[in-house]
């Protein structure tokens, strides 16, 4: 059997497209103070509405229109697994003689008995309350839920976000200019539908058990990141997960991973558009030079560099004078989210390996998170120890 090549050609361009855009989602480097978790805003939702949540404006910016109810901040637990207090469908035995509710409410119909349970049945047209969604009191039942937050992907490759099931609609959105602008997670959503993931109803017949979508993202950037969900009767359920580049899978609990930055629209800087030549620093070399005095003192000056990818890098040097008496000199390397490095010195007496009091040194410095995250990294988790002796 021959596959036509015109399969071929369709299959590589594909490829092609799909490398080109993958590799040029939008990014953010916000400088203000980052927060843990999502922030989760509230939406009035109609009980039964099953067809409002089927239009992506709706799922991708529209649902704003709607009163807004309140919302929570710092989640990091996302996915929604909410039971209503009761059975949405009747167990219905047949039975000779008319049976009914004591209400008169027959769910089953004249010749069927509603068989007992511990639970009562639902009317699926009831609003339920409960703070089961993020501890917020509404009505799952029937509610919109929109989850913003900045993803931080701590190694460069493909990451692949999935919904395992939908009950009942949402998508999920990765990047700037897509989930949301760069320094602008509070704002009214922007009129994207380019979903990462199209779980929009009904997405159980048309689409695969696990929908999911795939972002090319680099370590240290910030990528904007947005879910959107609606629940139009009884159970809601949206397990939301992502697999990283090196095969871990992180479900439910994005803890480490998912930050909020209030808005600052007056960071110019804040949006990266292509994270793949984007060099804001690199180097930090670390010097140590005896001195005479008493105290050990550091200083750092920035110069400019040619990287190793042929890009201007901001090259920060540490200089740290240290008394010539005897005494151990600990370096640390801690990456942080500010845009500059900033060191900091203490000292303690500890037990030298001659059983004597001895001076330690200890200075630590913290380089900003975005330097080239590889060497970045990898000094971070080692320690410079040296001796200085007179
Ligand atoms: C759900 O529906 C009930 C009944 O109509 C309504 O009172 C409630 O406000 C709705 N909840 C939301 C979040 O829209
Ligand atoms: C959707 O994505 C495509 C390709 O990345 C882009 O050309 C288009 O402008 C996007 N549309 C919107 C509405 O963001
Ligand atoms: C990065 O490279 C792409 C294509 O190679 C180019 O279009 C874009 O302008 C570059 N961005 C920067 C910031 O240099």
């Amino acid at each position: 059997m021959s596959i036509p090549h015109s399969v071929f050609s369709a299959v590589l361009v594909f490829v092609a497209l799909a490398t080109t855009t993958l590799a040029s989602t939008e990014a953010c480097l916000p400088t203000n103070k980052r927060e843990d978790g999502m922030n989760i805003n509230f939406y009035e939702y109609t009980i039964g509405d099953k067809t409002t949540y089927l239009e992506p404006e709706y799922m991708g910016y529209k649902y704003s229109d709607t009163k807004k109810l309140g919302s929570v901040r710092g989640q990091t637990d996302l996915s929604i697994y909410y039971s209503p207090p009761c059975e949405s469908t009747p167990t219905c035995v047949t039975y000779a003689v008319l049976k009914r509710d004591e209400d008169g409410y027959d769910p089953c119909g004249p010749l069927y008995e509603t068989k007992k349970r511990d639970t009562e049945y639902c009317d699926p047209n009831t609003a339920y309350w409960s703070s089961d969604l993020f501890g917020f009191y509404t009505t799952p039942t029937n509610v919109t839920v929109e989850m913003t937050g900045y993803f931080l992907p701590p190694q460069t490759g493909s990451y692949i976000f999935k919904f395992a099931t939908v009950d009942d609609s949402a998508i999920l959105s990765v990047g700037g200019a897509t989930a949301f602008d760069c320094c602008a997670q509070q704002q009214p959503p922007i009129t994207s539908t380019n979903f990462t993931i199209n779980g929009i109803k009904p997405w159980g017949g048309s689409l695969p058990p696990n929908v999911e979508g795939t972002v090319y993202m680099y370590a240290g950037f910030y990528y904007p990141m947005k879910v959107v969900y609606s629940n139009a009767v009884s159970w809601g359920t949206l397990p939301i997960s992502v697999t990283l580049p090196d095969g871990t899978a992180i479900s439910d609990d994005f803890e480490g991973y998912v930050y909020s930055f209030d808005d600052d629209l007056t960071q110019s800087d804040c949006t990266i558009p292509d994270p793949s030549n984007y060099t804001i620093t690199g180097l930090i070399t670390t010097t140590t030079e005896p001195w005479t005095g008493t105290l050990t003192s550091t200083s750092t000056e920035m110069t400019t560099v040619t990287g190793t990818n042929g890009q201007p890098t901001d090259e920060t040097v540490i200089v740290i004078r240290t008394p010539t008496s005897e005494g151990l000199i600990t370096t640390t390397t801690e990456p942080w989210t500010g845009t500059f490095t900033s060191t900091s010195t203490e000292m303690t007496t500890v037990t030298g390996t001659n059983g004597q009091p001895t001076d330690e040194t200890v200075i630590v410095a913290k380089a900003p998170t975005t330097a080239t995250s590889s060497s970045l990294s990898s000094s971070s988790s080692e320690q410079i120890t040296s001796s200085i002796t007179s």
